[in-house]
């Protein structure tokens, strides 16, 4: 059993302590898919207000729906569509207040209304992206972002196959 203690009184806290978290998680684990399985359940236990945490897995060209928390989502999707292939696209993290107001969103939950979508980037190759989903408007900001992409930049060579 794992009992993290991750604070919550600050999202600079949220982000270390979860940071931490998932250092220990997958430090000694050399499975791709355990170490990812683990970082979607770790960030959909202790980010609030998500209703999707994920992988795609960048596979013959596209993207391919990875370990993931949440409802069963789209299988595949094509480099620069969506918020997930733009990230793919363009290997800068997406952030997206109004998933409305994003040409070509793709809604795999009707609820959704923010999403955070960072690329995953390994010894200069594209590996896959994470995505979370909210039902808020504007539920990510900038911190959420780079607290996000320091998860990314410790997880990348241990999700790398
Ligand atoms: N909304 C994403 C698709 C993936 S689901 O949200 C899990 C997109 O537009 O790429």
């Amino acid at each position: 059993m794992y009992d993290f203690a991750v604070s919550a009184s600050s999202k600079a806290e949220l982000y270390h302590d979860l940071h931490a978290a998932l250092d220990a998680l997958t430090a000694d684990e050399p499975d791709m898919i355990a170490n990812m399985a683990n970082a979607a359940a770790l960030i959909w236990q202790y980010l609030p207000d998500l209703n999707w945490s994920g992988f795609y897995r960048l596979v013959d060209g596209e993207l391919v729906l990875g370990p993931f928390q949440g409802k069963p989502a789209c299988i595949r999707i094509a480099i620069g569509a969506g918020v997930c292939g733009a990230a793919a696209k363009t290997r800068e993290t997406q952030l997206v207040e109004d998933v409305h107001a994003f040409p070509g969103h793709i809604a795999c939950d009707a609820a959704s209304r923010s999403e955070l979508v960072v690329p995953i980037v390994h010894e200069g190759a594209l590996i896959g992206v994470l995505d979370l989903d909210s039902p808020s408007p504007a539920r990510f900001d900038a911190e959420d972002a780079a607290g996000c992409e320091a998860l990314i930049r410790l997880l990348a060579p241990r999700i790398a196959g």
